[in-house]
């Protein structure tokens, strides 16, 4: 369970009745009661009207509405309201303002415009989120803490003086000394040795390429710095109300902060996702972000914190959703371990830069609206799923994710810039998605023990007892997929000698000579030993055989005939090699031989565009089924189940309507 004052699926949004007249307010919590709305977030962006002028508070407005929403059935996920400080700061602390690497100051204006390691917004944000824990500490709504919100969205990293000093603070702790740090970051290259520790600056805008091990850690002290802010907040928070869950709002795959280390600090993980409806596949990342939040709580339930109910503002063509597009894609969340569905925001605002943002409740009236209506029948339908609180899903495949590899990976310098952590991820998840294969991410560092299959995309660096893990894991009788520019540096971003990818040569029983990244456009033919042919692009690795068989090989080209996709026995497992990315087709066909040999079952094997999940509890069993496509399908069942959203029982078989979901409580499996 989320929280236990909630002990149902939450359902509501953000909650800013700072920006309208009480009277609105009675409105607004009548509203809640008919959608069945039982939990806002609150006060988000309310600091300047908490703190109106420097150390003055007022509290009476929030103490107001809390009771208000309280009285009315409406439970509180209090922000901490850090996430936009008053104009006031800027003015008493011009040094608080974030400073870009081109030295260009962000002033206020627009909101997030602090340096994470400014010692006045640390001093006035912690006497705020005090203020605030005490006064709200016992009052019976506050159900839940939201800290700040969407850490480091506009400002993941500063590169004032302050910001330096902090850096040079997190290198002393990473690496105690100047040699240790030159060594690390290689500064016998361009000249670049340090003799003072006050001669390291974050990477500012220089000549050309800064130094890459100064920019992987710039981005492991940013994420560090803005978790500290995190941290901060938390500890205050605790210290008030040991029982109430803390979480602060993720940005489903943000690159900027590390949300291994992240959601381990955090009591409940909750997520803000803005699936593109003009995307065509926008269900599929949707889909994979949902899996990345089960996976970053160990599994456990976790909030659909923000999405719209019909279209954003900020993109530049914001095409809405269609109508039941929204229902489809919060039950997308459900199936995928959510226990809370929530907006931005409740009521759409009538000024400022969101007022073109839907909301719950839209500029029009409610009773002439199609977004209200449906908002009202999912609070409806969610309120008949209490049975679902608890339930998990059943992962055998892990994709490996690892923030710092992300990073390395994507640094400038390197040998294709169009090689993409997420691209490459994505081109495994996709098929996976479509066969139905269910799939958790995990930290390459972590127990892989509960799985048969573990796909790493890309996993460019490696740790000495990642690189094991991941050994172990095969060599236990594991099943591993691992696609080229793998294993390729260590942590410092130093290349691993001894012959690419050197700590997985072994295990794949290969050696990689060079690699030949491809121009924009070229592709290469994939030949199998099942005579099958395919395209195949962006990468080839130049493989010597040692000890692997050959899957498939390049037909054209200087390396034509060279293998480009291989299999080698090692232990109890087996170890996949792809030195490519191959066209769709060949991922899929590839996934499925890995699948059949690890043992890894779909939860269904259904039409095209029909997302098939599975949650269970000890005694229960619910079957999701989505249908993401514009046709009726027709959905053979392995038993039989009772929809929890319409009461019908069904047996053998049920038919989908477009954009139609079912959730089958199963009596046979
Ligand atoms: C983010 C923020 C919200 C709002 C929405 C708009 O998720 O957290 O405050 O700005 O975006 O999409």
């Amino acid at each position: 369970m989320i929280a236990r004052k909630v002990p149902h699926m939450i359902y509501g949004g953000d909650y800013n009745p700072e920006q309208w007249p009480e009277e609105v307010w009675d409105e607004d919590v009548r509203l809640m009661r008919e959608a069945g709305v039982n939990l806002v977030s609150l006060g988000i962006f309310s600091w300047a009207k908490l703190e109106p002028r420097p150390g003055e508070y007022d509290f009476d407005w929030l103490d107001r509405i809390i009771s208000l929403l309280h009285e009315n059935g409406v439970m509180v996920n209090l922000a901490t309201a850090t996430a936009s400080p008053p104009p006031w700061l800027a003015k008493l602390h011009l040094e608080s303002l974030p400073v870009t690497e081109n030295g260009v100051v962000l002033y206020p204006g627009a909101r997030q415009h602090y340096c994470p390691s400014s010692a006045a917004y640390r001093e006035r944000a912690a006497e705020l989120v005090r203020r605030i824990a005490d006064r709200y500490a016992e009052h019976p709504a506050l159900a839940m803490w939201h800290v700040n919100n969407e850490y480091g969205c506009h400002v993941a990293e500063c590169y004032c003086d302050a910001s330096a000093a902090h850096f040079r603070e997190w290198l002393q702790a990473r690496y105690g000394d100047l040699d240790t740090l030159n060594e690390a970051w290689g500064t016998a290259f361009w000249s670049q040795r340090y003799g003072e520790w006050d001669e390291i600056l974050p990477p500012r805008a220089a000549p050309t390429f800064a130094n890459p091990t100064q920019q992987l850690d710039f981005r492991r002290f940013s994420s560090d710095a803005l978790l500290g802010l995190y941290e901060m907040e938390k500890e205050i928070l605790r210290e008030a109300t040991p029982d109430v869950p803390i979480t602060t709002n993720f940005m489903s795959f943000f690159k900027p902060a590390d949300y291994w280390k992240w959601a381990a600090r955090e009591d409940v993980v909750s997520d803000d996702s803005y699936p593109d409806p003009a995307d065509p596949e926008a269900h599929v990342g949707a889909a994979m972000s949902r899996d990345l939040m089960r996976s970053l709580g160990g599994g456990d339930p976790w909030v659909l914190m923000e999405q719209t109910t019909v279209r954003v503002n900020w993109r530049e063509r914001n095409v809405p959703k269609r109508p039941n597009e929204m229902r489809l894609w919060s039950y997308g969340a459900v199936a995928r371990g959510a226990e809370g569905i929530m907006f931005f925001q409740w009521r759409q605002s009538k000024a400022g830069a969101e007022k073109y943002h839907s909301a719950m409740v839209p500029h029009v009236k409610p009773e002439d609206s199609r977004s209200w209506r449906e908002v009202k029948q999912l609070g409806a339908e969610l309120g008949k799923l209490d049975g679902l609180l608890g339930a998990r899903g059943e992962a055998e495949t892990a994709i490996l994710l690892d923030w710092e590899s992300w990073w390395a990976l994507e640094l400038d310098s390197r040998p294709s810039a169009a090689v993409r952590m997420l691209e490459g991820v994505y081109s495994f998840y996709k098929p996976l998605f479509e066969a139905n294969v269910p799939v958790d991410f995990a930290h390459p560092g972590s127990d892989l023990s509960r799985y048969r299959l573990v796909i790493a995309p890309n996993l460019y660096l490696v740790t000495d007892e990642a690189a094991e893990n991941v050994r172990r894991f095969v060599a236990e009788g594991g099943t591993l997929l691992m696609s080229f520019f793998s294993g390729i540096v260590d942590a410092r971003d130093h290349i691993r000698l001894g012959g690419y990818p050197a700590p997985f040569r072994e295990l794949l029983g290969l050696l990689i000579e060079d690699f030949v990244p491809m121009a924009a456009g070229a592709r290469n033919t994939l030949d199998t030993q099942d005579e099958g042919s395919y395209e195949c692009g962006l990468w080839a690795d130049l493989i010597h055989l040692e000890g692997a068989e050959v899957v498939a090989s390049y037909k054209d080209g200087f390396y034509a005939g060279t293998p480009a996709v291989t299999r080698n026995a090692f232990g109890e497992g087996a170890a996949y090699y792809l030195g490519t990315r191959p066209e769709e087709r060949y991922a899929k066909s590839l996934l499925q031989r890995v699948c059949e040999e690890a043992g890894v079952k779909p939860t269904l094997e259904a039409a095209p565009g029909v997302d098939a999940v599975r949650r269970r509890t000890e005694d229960a069993s619910f079957l999701f089924l989505l249908n993401h496509g514009e046709d009726a399908v027709e959905v053979g069942l392995r038993g039989s189940g009772r929809d929890l959203l319409t009461g019908e029982e069904h047996d053998s078989t049920l038919t989908l309507g477009p954009l139609e979901v079912a959730i089958l409580q199963e009596k046979t499996r």
